[in-house]
């Protein structure tokens, strides 16, 4: 285990992202494909109209090229003022097929996350995100235990080994819960398997599976040197927490054990709520979680906890009378068949508040759930790893070029949820920082370009994929200088003067091209 203490240090301020959503060149430098590039190139739909939320699936073979726009990009990161930057590599990228290293491939991260560090900011870098390489997925992918195993356990071992010297904080997989239900369940995320029960709960053992073989090589890079002996390990989890639209404990009960133990106990304590137990029961699968496994699990627990936070959810027993249902988002059953989720108009006769996706906007739930996951987890360091508002950007030109994106239901998504993270701090929860989803515009899983979570935009129909600050770039800055203490208002004028002047073209390209 590492020293996991934290109190002493400064509060990390960063953004986030992720390899097969920004980075683009994706058979360039010897990479093969992955399953999401099998996935955009065989299922490209666009919707006609251009606001319209309908999903779209596009080429992601570009993106917005961070392989080739990486030191640009630092730049602006390091001009933006962040501390922290989380990325998730790419598997394929790494190993393209079996066991060949990639050295082309490693050199690139290599010098990614050396570009980051020289600008004093902290790389955290995340193993997995839903993104298996194709040749692993032909040998039966992520629910094919033996495989899976096997293959993990050298990839970790070459990422800790080449690039262990570059990074302090990693985190093993990005938000199980997201990948086992919408690639095995729902079939909208690659592999697309529909109500595969039994691939989804192989799925979220074998990721549990997955963080402790990452865990013995981590200590075991540990001793060889290849990381430094105060280095954490962590998950990247997706809690939404819940919200009972009637009064009934037992619910309570059933939706934390599926939504917040079922996603932390078996990484930090080698267990597994009695629901998933249950549940394989119930559905009579052909699994079972073995001792050894639970033994090997008990043996490697994790350092550290990434929490994403986007909306927490509704839900409600079957068989209540859904009087408040929107009708534009019918409820729907969660995976344990136990209660409903359900999307409300109203609650308690407030209008509730959504994002163009129907995302719920509710940020005093960053805080109740900061607090769930420390009552359970009291000597953990938390980061809110992922948080941002998806809409669709409008674009202005000003006379001297600039273009302008006044993203002001972005910035106040965003203050609101920085007001919980400041309650916590002030709280002493156990927070260590902050991160917005995400730096620049990239393909959205749901919804592709037309959803856009920048703080920078980039011009995806310009072939240099130009990048623009946009005012939350600037207001975000403003958090970051005063460590969260000014949050400023929309209408700012000084926003505003501020803006103008770093987005003014030739001071913008200074900083895009000249900051040392
Ligand atoms: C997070 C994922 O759950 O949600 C990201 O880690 C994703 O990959 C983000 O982009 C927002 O989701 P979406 O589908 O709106 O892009």
């Amino acid at each position: 285990m590492a020293d996991i203490s934290f109190k002493n240090w400064p509060f990390f301020w960063g953004v986030a992202t992720n390899a097969f959503q920004i980075e683009g060149a994706r058979l360039k430098g010897n990479r093969t494909e992955s399953i999401w590039d099998d996935f955009t190139k065989k299922n490209v739909s666009v919707p006609d109209a251009l606001n319209s939320p309908e999903r779209e699936v596009a080429s992601i073979a570009e993106s917005a090229d961070y392989y080739n726009k990486y030191k640009t990009d630092v730049n602006i990161m390091h001009h933006l003022g962040i501390n922290l930057f989380v990325y998730a590599i790419d598997w394929t990228r790494i190993i393209p097929t079996g066991n060949f290293v990639n050295n082309e491939g490693v050199r690139f991260y290599e010098k990614a996350f050396r570009a980051i560090k020289n600008k004093a900011i902290t790389p955290v870098i995340i193993l997995f995100h839903w993104d298996t390489p194709m040749w692993l997925e032909k040998l039966g992918g992520i629910p094919s235990t033996k495989e899976v195993k096997k293959h993990f356990r050298f990839y970790v071992a070459t990422v800790f080994k080449r690039l262990g010297k570059l990074c302090d904080f990693w985190l093993v997989s990005s938000e199980n819960w997201a990948f086992a239900y919408y690639a095995y369940i729902e079939g909208l995320f690659p592999p697309n398997y529909k109500n595969d029960y039994l691939a989804f709960v192989k799925v979220l053992h074998n990721l549990n599976v997955m963080a402790a073989i990452a865990r013995e090589e981590f200590d075991k890079a540990k001793d060889e040197g290849y990381i430094k002996a105060r280095a954490w390990l962590g998950t990247n989890f997706d809690f939404c927490p819940g919200i009972n639209l009637h009064n009934n404990k037992k619910l309570d009960n059933l939706y934390r054990d599926w939504n917040l133990h079922l996603l932390l106990e078996p990484l930090f304590k080698g267990t597994y709520p009695k629901v998933f137990i249950e549940f394989i029961n119930e559905k009579k699968l052909y699994f079972k979680v073995n001792l050894r496994d639970i033994h090997y699990l008990k043996k490697h627990p994790l350092d550290w906890i990434s929490w994403n936070f986007y909306r927490p959810q509704y839900f409600t027993e079957i068989n209540k009378p859904l009087v408040l249902e929107n009708e534009k988002n019918p409820s729907v059953l969660h995976s344990s068949g136990k209660y409903l989720l359900v999307w409300p108009k109203k609650f308690n006769d407030e209008k509730v508040a959504y994002t163009k996706w129907s995302w719920l906007i509710k940020p005093e739930y960053l805080l109740t759930g900061l607090k769930e996951i420390q009552k359970y987890y009291p000597d953990t360091p938390i980061l809110i790893g992922e948080n941002g508002c998806g809409d669709f950007d409008t674009v202005e030109v000003l006379n001297d070029g600039t273009q302008v994106v006044c993203d002001y239901d972005r910035i106040n998504f965003l203050k609101s949820h920085i007001q919980q993270v400041m309650k916590g701090r002030a709280e002493k929860l156990n927070i260590v920082g902050y991160c917005v989803w995400t730096y620049c515009d990239i393909f959205s899983p749901s919804a592709g370009y037309r959803k856009r979570y920048g703080l920078v935009r980039v011009d995806f129909e310009d072939k240099k994929l130009h990048r623009y600050p946009k005012l939350s770039y600037v207001w975000y800055k403003n958090v970051i200088d005063s460590d969260g203490k000014t949050l400023k208002e929309i209408n700012d004028k000084s926003l505003t003067e501020q803006f103008k002047l770093i987005a003014k073209p030739e001071n913008w390209d200074r900083i895009i091209k000249y900051m040392k």
